[in-house]
């Protein structure tokens, strides 16, 4: 069954579609993006995905087609639309077609696509059993903290680590971790500290991160927020990623050595129960 997509005021079958090559999204990435996880046919923690998406369209002083409750509103009926149970939906708005010119236009319409990706969340063999991971250098720019769809770099490092016989990268500048190529990293001392990297520009402020930072914190478990070397994750107790897509997913192998046992950790699958519950209380 095709997909029915969203494009400018037009809901239609994904074959049907169409954005204009002159789209500024097309040509400079100038666009922002949201993925927001379906579970239940619902959205999980919705409104700090749009909060996040206005404050990344207000940092490029990008303007929105419509307001963030229309957009909800759409995001609702492409859900209705595609009758899907779980996986999720990808939301983008771009500066809009102009004459190619480096200068922002000054009077283009912000585009707004949305389409329905169908796929398992919950249960996931990268859940039960942890993924692999590998370093390589962070060559992205230095604006990590606005979500735009300038992806290459992020690609590039996720087809290295594939390459390399694992399953995603965590990237590395300046002798520390930043964050994996789609997802905030974190590790768990020996001592039972949990370690993540502070919000700044380097990294995108993950709205999994934020929830499951502040679930780990109520059940007692001391978080620090502070950037760790590769060094540290080798010496870790355990390790986990947040997303999104991936919600809570431990890291058991690093550069080629498990970390630990190599066996998914006991606070990475006790935060994943507790993002779940958080997840299904937050659906809309
Ligand atoms: N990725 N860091 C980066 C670089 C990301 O691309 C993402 C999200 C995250 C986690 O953010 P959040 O918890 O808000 O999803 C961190 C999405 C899922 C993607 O590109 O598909």
């Amino acid at each position: 069954m095709s997909r029915i997509v969203y494009v400018n005021g037009e809901f239609l079958p994904e074959d049907e579609a169409k954005i204009s090559v002159f789209d500024r999204g097309f040509l400079f990435a100038d666009a922002i993006y949201e993925v927001s996880t379906v579970l239940q046919g619902k959205l999980v923690d919705n409104a700090a995905h749009l909060a996040r998406l206005q404050r990344s369209v207000d940092a490029l002083n990008m303007g929105l087609p419509c307001s963030l409750e229309e957009i909800e509103a759409i995001q609702l009926e492409m859900l209705k639309r595609n009758d899907i149970n779980e996986g999720g939906l990808y939301l983008q708005v771009t500066r809009g077609a102009a004459d190619r010119d480096f200068a922002f236009p000054k009077d283009s319409k912000p585009s707004l696509v949305m389409f329905t990706q169908s796929r398992p969340v919950i249960d996931t063999a990268a859940a039960q059993n942890g993924i692999s991971v590998v370093t390589t250098p962070d060559i992205r720019w230095q604006r990590r903290d606005i979500k735009t769809v300038g992806l290459l770099p992020a690609s590039m490092a996720k087809q290295t680590a594939l390459d390399a016989g694992a399953n995603d990268a965590w990237l590395v500048e300046d002798g520390f971790i930043t964050e994996g190529t789609s997802n905030n990293a974190h590790i768990v001392t020996k001592d039972g500290v949990l370690l993540t990297r502070a919000l700044s520009n380097k990294i995108l402020h993950g709205i999994t991160r934020k929830a499951v930072l502040a679930l780990a914190e109520e059940t007692g478990i001391t978080v620090e927020e502070r950037s760790f070397t590769p060094d540290e994750v080798s010496n870790a107790a355990e390790a986990f990623i947040t997303s999104a897509s991936m919600f809570v997913t431990p890291v058991v192998t690093f550069n080629g050595e498990p970390i630990a046992d190599g066996k998914p950790g006991k606070v990475a699958k006790r935060l994943r129960e507790l993002y779940i519950a958080f997840a299904l209380k937050s659906l809309k």
